[in-house]
């Protein structure tokens, strides 16, 4: 099996390709600059890696870095600049896509503009294949599927603390901060309500307050749970966080975190689903090191598309894997996860 990874000069590629390597897979590292690409084949133990030199603005050489890999996988950000060169790259030579984003109305653009078009090559195409997007996805349809009834609401939220993040992410996020907060309410995303509000993490019993962020959840979950509502929320400290970055504090900030820092550094994906006769059920997904697992992530998926094959279209986790039988993959990397039935409101 042959995967290109786009970005692989950068530390969520090169992580993507250690993982591609520890797994026996054949890494092409596709990306601008031949002389960083070349010091990832090296730090990967494969300093023969195939590199292959192409820009964005240049959608035949992208198409042509891709013809001959099975799956390819992007982590070029932020996504927002640069992403869509690679998805219509990929869809021209027909190639499963997926990404790391955390971008939301990257994500939106994607998921709704490029269906047909991913249809027509036959391919599928799946953004946010990262720490919380393919979490916050699957354990969602997880929650909803433990009610099994009607379904009013869904909360999906990243309740990590503030961490480590990388340069590239903050970059993200700056692209980002100038946003409106959107929500899924009633058939279509509209401005999410301005306000705080408080939730209890398993196994914590103080609540914490949180606030709303358009997680890739809000997105994807409604491709999959008939559910009227879909909101997304996070830590209100670290929601504060993104709030102040701009794009030169972001140029501030390492490239790579302190990997002991990474290491420690928790992430914790919640999802809460209430029904219309007030019975809850929620489920989590939780592991530490978000760009280690993000790396596991990505290639079990990338993986799996080759693999199992998956409709052509653009589409979501939960459309395309078994949630729980991926989830059980992941468990090898220090991933856990549960679903549980709650007291009914
Ligand atoms: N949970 C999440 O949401 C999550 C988790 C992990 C990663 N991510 C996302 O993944 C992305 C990568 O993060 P990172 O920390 O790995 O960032 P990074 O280290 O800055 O890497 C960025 C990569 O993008 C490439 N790139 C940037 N601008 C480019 C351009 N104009 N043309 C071609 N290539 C370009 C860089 O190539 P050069 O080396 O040539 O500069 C590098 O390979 C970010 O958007 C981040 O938010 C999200």
């Amino acid at each position: 099996m042959r995967i290109a990874v786009h970005g692989a000069s950068g530390f969520t590629g090169s992580l993507i390709v250690a993982e591609l390597v520890r797994r026996d897979i054949t890494p092409v590292l596709v990306g601008r600059d031949a002389a960083r690409l070349r010091r990832v084949a090296h730090k990967s133990g494969l300093p023969d890696a195939e590199i292959r030199v192409a820009a964005l603005d240049d959608i035949e050489a992208l198409a042509a870095a891709f013809a001959d890999c099975d799956a390819v996988i992007n982590a070029a950000g932020p996504f927002t600049f640069w992403g869509e060169p690679v998805v219509r790259a990929a869809i021209a030579a027909r190639r499963p896509y997926l990404d790391t984003t955390g971008e939301p109305a990257y994500l939106h653009k994607i998921l709704t503009t490029y269906d047909q078009a991913a249809k027509d090559a036959g391919i599928a195409v799946l953004p946010a294949v990262q720490d919380d997007g393919v979490p916050g996805d699957l354990i969602a349809a997880l929650a909803a599927a433990r009610l099994d009834a009607p379904i009013a609401e869904i909360v999906v939220a990243d309740l990590r603390r503030p961490g480590a993040a990388s340069r590239g992410t903050a970059r993200s996020m700056a692209a980002i901060a100038v946003l409106d907060q959107i929500e899924y309410r009633d058939g279509d995303w509209r401005p999410a309500a301005d306000s705080a509000s408080t939730l209890t993490e398993p196994g914590e019993t103080e609540p914490v307050t949180v606030t709303p962020l358009a997680l890739p959840g809000v997105y994807t979950v409604p491709r999959h749970v008939d559910s009227p509502v879909v909101r997304g929320v996070i830590r209100t400290e670290v929601g504060e966080l993104f709030a102040g970055l701009s794009g030169e504090v972001a140029e501030t900030i390492p490239e790579i975190p302190d990997p002991a820092v990474l290491a420690a550094s928790r992430w914790f994906v919640l999802a809460e689903a209430t029904g219309v006769d007030g019975r809850r059920a929620r489920g989590w997904v939780t592991g530490f090191d978000p760009y280690g697992s993000t790396a596991v992530i990505a290639v079990e998926a990338a993986r799996r598309l080759v693999t199992d094959g998956a409709p052509a279209g653009t589409l979501t986790p939960a459309q395309v894997f078994d949630p729980a039988g991926f989830l059980a993959a992941l468990t090898d990397h220090g991933i856990t996860w549960q679903v549980e039935t709650l007291a009914a409101v």
